[in-house]
C-alpha cells in the first residue's frame, strides 16, 4: 500500500520504520519540510514529502501530530483526495503537559471527533493507547498467545477493515472498538490506555470505561491552545 504519514516524530517516525519494512510505500512529511527528513528517509528507504503530498499519495494517511497543531495544517488538505482514501488519527489531548485549552474537547466533543471535524473529513481512530516504543518493538505473530490488541475506532466499516488490517501486520490483534463517538472509550485516562493488554483485556477495559474525562485530563486554564 501507499501510506502517507503527516508528522514524523516518535509515532510517525515508528510507523514509517515499521511499515517500510513490511513492503509498504511511505511518503512522510513534517512541520519544517521534506529537506529536514533525509535521516528517517536514509534509514528506512520512505520518500519525504510535503504535508501537501503526503495527503494526496497515500491509499491510507495517517495524521500524528500534537493535537493542538491540527488547525494549522493546511485548510482544505483533503478537498481534492478521493473518499476512499483512509485517513486514520492517532492523537491524545494533552491540556496540561501539551496542548493547552481547546475549547470543543473541553465541551465534551470525542478527541478524534474533534480532529475529523477540524479536517472535515472522516477519521478511524488507531494507535493512541501504545507507547511508540512499544509500537516499534511488541509487535508479534498473529496467534503468539499474549499478543498485545489495539483498539480501532470509526464510523466507515471499509475504511476501519484496512485499518484492523494494517494493526495486525504490524504484529498486534486488532479490535473494533465501534464508532467513532465511542472512541472515547480508548482516550488518555482509560484503562485502555498504555496498557497492552491483549485482546480479552482491550475488549474488558472498553466496557469498563468511564466517559467522564478526570481532572488531570482537562486543561487547568480557560486559555485557547496557541497554533502554530
Ligand atoms: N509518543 C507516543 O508514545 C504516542 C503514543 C500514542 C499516541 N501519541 C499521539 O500521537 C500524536 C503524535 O505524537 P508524537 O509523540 O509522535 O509527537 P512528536 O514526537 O512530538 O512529533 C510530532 C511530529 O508532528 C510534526 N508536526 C507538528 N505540527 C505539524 C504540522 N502543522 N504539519 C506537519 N507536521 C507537523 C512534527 O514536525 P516538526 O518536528 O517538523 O515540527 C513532528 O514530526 C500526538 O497526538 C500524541 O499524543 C503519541
Amino acid at each position: 500500500m501507499k501510506i502517507g504519514i503527516i508528522g514524523a516524530g516518535n509515532i510517525g517516525g515508528n510507523l514509517t520504520r515499521r511499515f517500510q519494512e513490511l513492503g509498504h510505500k511511505v511518503f512522510v512529511a513534517n512541520s519544517r519540510g521534506p529537506g529536514t527528513l533525509a535521516d528517517l528517509a536514509a534509514e528506512t528507504g520512505a520518500t519525504p514529502v510535503t504535508v501537501e503530498e503526503a495527503a494526496r499519495r497515500g491509499d491510507v494517511v495517517i495524521v500524528t501530530i500534537p493535537q493542538k497543531n491540527i488547525p494549522s495544517l493546511p485548510r482544505d488538505l483533503f478537498a481534492e483526495v478521493p473518499d476512499n482514501v483512509v485517513v486514520v488519527d492517532t492523537g491524545n489531548y494533552y491540556p496540561q503537559q501539551r496542548d493547552g485549552r481547546i475549547a470543543g474537547i473541553e465541551d465534551g466533543t470525542v478527541e478524534s471527533r474533534w480532529v475529523s471535524q477540524q479536517l472535515g473529513r472522516p477519521v478511524v481512530k488507531a494507535f493512541n493507547n501504545i507507547y511508540a516504543e512499544h509500537l516499534l518493538k511488541l509487535g508479534k505473530p498473529s496467534g503468539t498467545p499474549g499478543r498485545i490488541a489495539l483498539p480501532v475506532a470509526g464510523d466507515d466499516e471499509r475504511a476501519k477493515s484496512v485499518v484492523l488490517k494494517l494493526v495486525d501486520e504490524l504484529g498486534f490483534d486488532a479490535v473494533d472498538a465501534g464508532k467513532l463517538d465511542d472512541s472515547w472509550r480508548q482516550q488518555p485516562g482509560t484503562p485502555v490506555y498504555a496498557a497492552d493488554f491483549d485482546a480479552e483485556g482491550v475488549r474488558r477495559a472498553l466496557a469498563s470505561a468511564s466517559k467522564e474525562r478526570k481532572p488531570e485530563w482537562r486543561a487547568k486554564s480557560d486559555k485557547a491552545a496557541q497554533t502554530n
